[in-house]
């Protein structure tokens, strides 16, 4: 099955042509970062106008670059939420533009479900897994016990990991967006700050809010005695802290539901700490870790059309499925 999948859930317009949720024939990426930077975050009206312009010119793109015209695609994918309702709309009503003209099935797709099948594109997930799911709007542990089959067993009660990156950056002048920045910086950085450890007890359920009160704090304190804040230094304990937790509670719950897989998903997993630490401490317990390729782990849309593969819900001459800001992919 050919599929042709569209992805504009914040400021990324992507169009994918997968083939069997597996073969990435083209995916094309318009990023609106450096709009978006001048602003220190997403702003939800520039983000949808620019969708708007781009679509057409993305899908044609794609369609070029796997060497297909409209005629080859049996399907048609697009996210239909969680994300900026404004720039959500846009893709989907692409998708089910093309869906009614071509007469061909939609198959709506949860964001998140995206991020996870970026890792079956490459390697085979194999069941049953455990997923953390780390971006700028999620961080949940989630159990799969089947394709297409997901449970949150826990999650954020506050920030997500990847939100309390931006911020973390942001009061460092590091610019937009943030984590790859602290990523970079904390490279260079040691032991130098100790920032507290969130939530560090027996659940599967996180909290990164206390974490970047915690820097900012921080910094305001180090101005107002005005000491220099070595920036690398707190980078680097920003991100020791975050990762530990993450790695800890992700290990325990891949632990006790016996998974053959821990699969690591969104955009904060192209962290090179996180990757190497999760990795690290899987292998002492023998458990595999799927980690997509880089261009997959930030927002794509060949993660939605490898998802698409495996979603049963196939809709037909649909005018009535309607962009979802926020939605629960968990039973
Ligand atoms: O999945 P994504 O592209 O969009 C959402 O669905 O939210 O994730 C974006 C998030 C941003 O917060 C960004 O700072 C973070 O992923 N991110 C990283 C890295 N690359 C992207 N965080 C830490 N280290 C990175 N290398
Ligand atoms: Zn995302």
């Amino acid at each position: 099955m050919v599929i042709l999948a569209i992805e504009t859930s914040c400021d990324e317009t992507s169009v994918a042509i997968v083939k069997d949720g597996k073969q990435v024939l083209s995916n094309v990426v318009l990023s609106q970062i450096d709009i978006h930077a001048d602003f220190g975050g997403v702003v939800p009206e520039v983000a949808s106008r620019h969708h708007i312009e781009n679509i057409t010119i993305v899908i044609e793109q794609a369609l070029k670059k796997a060497d297909l015209t409209l005629a080859d695609i049996d399907a048609i994918a697009a996210t239909y939420g969680p994300g900026l309702i404004g720039s959500l709309l846009i893709g989907l009503q692409a998708a089910k533009t093309l869906s009614l003209v071509l007469n061909k099935p939609l198959i709506p797709i949860h964001h998140i479900a995206g991020h996870i099948y970026a890792s079956n594109i490459d390697n085979e997930m194999k069941f049953p897994l455990i997923s953390l799911v780390v971006s700028g709007g999620h961080t949940d542990i989630v159990y799969m016990k089947e394709h297409y089959s997901f449970e949150k067993i826990g999650g954020t009660l506050d920030d997500a990991v990847g939100e309390a990156y931006d911020k973390v950056a942001r009061v460092l002048d590091l610019g937009y967006p943030g984590g790859p920045k602290i990523d970079k910086l904390a490279k260079e950085g040691a032991i130098n700050y100790k920032l507290p450890t969130p939530k560090d007890d027996d659940s599967y359920d996180f909290s990164f809010s206390g974490l970047k009160s915690a820097v900012i704090n921080l910094v305001h304190k180090e101005k107002q005695n005005k000491r220099d804040i070595n920036k690398a230094d707190l980078a680097f304990a920003f991100q020791e802290v975050a990762v530990n937790i993450l790695v800890k509670k992700t290990i325990k719950a891949a632990l006790e539901k016996k998974v053959k897989q821990i699969v690591l998903s969104g955009g904060v997993a192209a962290n090179s700490r996180l990757r190497e630490e999760l990795i690290k401490k899987a292998n002492v317990q023998k458990i595999e870790v799927l980690v997509p390729k880089f261009e997959y782990c930030t927002d794509n849309a060949a993660m939605i059309g490898a998802a698409a593969n495996f979603s049963n819900l196939k809709l037909e001459n649909e005018f009535t499925l309607n962009a979802k800001a926020s939605e629960r992919l968990y039973k």
